[in-house]
């Protein structure tokens, strides 16, 4: 005989967990933007946290998260307790409307000789500004990719660069949410003419309250050698590594700087990439990118 077995009861909501990221609504949405947040929150796998109209943060963040992509009519911001981030093309205007006048003093754009039609891989896109340099300098039939790692960025620029008008004289940006040391260790040897990587800086210079907002949410693992060499096997032309006049993360890598202008701080260096003619000028454009067998330059004594 079969003993009917008593029903268990129903289980207990459980507290919503805490999380580090999350989506929620400005202070006044229409029902639509409201489905945007929600859709954009389940493509993210992050929790979306219902808002009351004109109702403060503060107590979201207190109860659910760490931090909130607060989604508007027209713009998206990312916040925390100690300040915001939105996304804007910054100095990428102004770099943009100078290649446009036909003045061709911007380091990247001169040292990468970007070729029109070209593919570029950003392997760290941030809030994309070097992207949308790269992607006036191939024109409307060049490619552009850009990789973010961080979940919070990714998001900013993703909303922000679809957003973003182009203009005709330039291609769109396809943004991924990778971490760009997986992504190329994954790919094809000569999948893109240009590699482009603008690591987080290890002393960071002064900076605006908003870049303050965006260095708490960058990923800040350094570039590694290996990265370096997967890079140059990835690229047909060149991998193009920004770094700061004043720390050794170039030299670290076996890269030295190509000759700027004094007063810049940001400097840049070029390695060839695979497809390239393997003739090129030491140190620095090594016909072979640094490997673990490289031995990097020897540490200075204020390292
Ligand atoms: C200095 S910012 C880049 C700024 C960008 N060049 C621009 O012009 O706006 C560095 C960015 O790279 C991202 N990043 C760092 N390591 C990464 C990795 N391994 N994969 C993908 N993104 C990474 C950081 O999260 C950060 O957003």
């Amino acid at each position: 005989m079969i003993q009917s077995v008593p029903e268990a009861p129903a289980p207990r909501p459980l507290p919503a967990a805490r999380s580090s990221l999350a989506v929620t609504i400005s202070g006044k949405c229409p029902p639509s933007t409201v489905a945007r947040a929600k859709q954009a929150a389940r493509g993210w796998r992050i929790p979306f946290i219902e808002r009351k109209p004109k109702a403060p943060l503060t107590p979201l963040f207190e109860a659910f998260a760490d931090a909130l992509l607060v989604f508007g009519v027209d713009e998206l911001v990312l916040w925390d307790r100690a300040g915001s981030l939105r996304f804007s093309p910054g100095m990428a205007r102004l770099r943009i409307k100078r290649l446009d006048a036909g003045i061709e003093d911007d380091l990247l754009v001169r040292l990468a000789r970007f070729e029109s039609g070209a593919s570029v891989l950003d392997c760290t896109l941030g809030l994309g500004a070097d992207a949308l340099v790269a992607a006036r300098a191939v024109g409307p039939k060049g490619r552009v990719v850009g990789l973010e790692k961080s979940l919070a960025l990714y998001a900013l620029s993703s909303i922000g660069l679809e957003a973003h008008q182009v203009g005709s004289r330039s291609c769109r940006i396809e943004v991924l949410h990778r971490d760009a040391g997986d992504f190329l260790a994954e790919a094809r040897p000569g999948t893109f003419d240009y590699i482009l990587f603008d690591p987080m800086f290890e002393r960071p210079r002064r900076s605006s309250p908003s870049f303050e907002t965006m260095r708490r949410f960058a990923d800040h693992a350094p570039l590694t050698a290996t990265m370096l060499r997967d890079a140059a096997r990835v690229a047909q032309r060149a991998v193009l590594v920004k770094g700061s006049r004043y720390s050794h993360t170039l030299r670290r890598l076996g890269l030295a700087a190509e000759p700027s202008s004094r007063s810049a701080s940001v400097v840049w260096a070029k390695l060839v990439g695979q497809a390239s003619s393997s003739v090129c000028p030491e140190p620095t454009c090594p016909a072979r990118p640094p490997d673990a067998t490289t031995r990097p330059a020897p540490p200075r004594p204020e390292e």
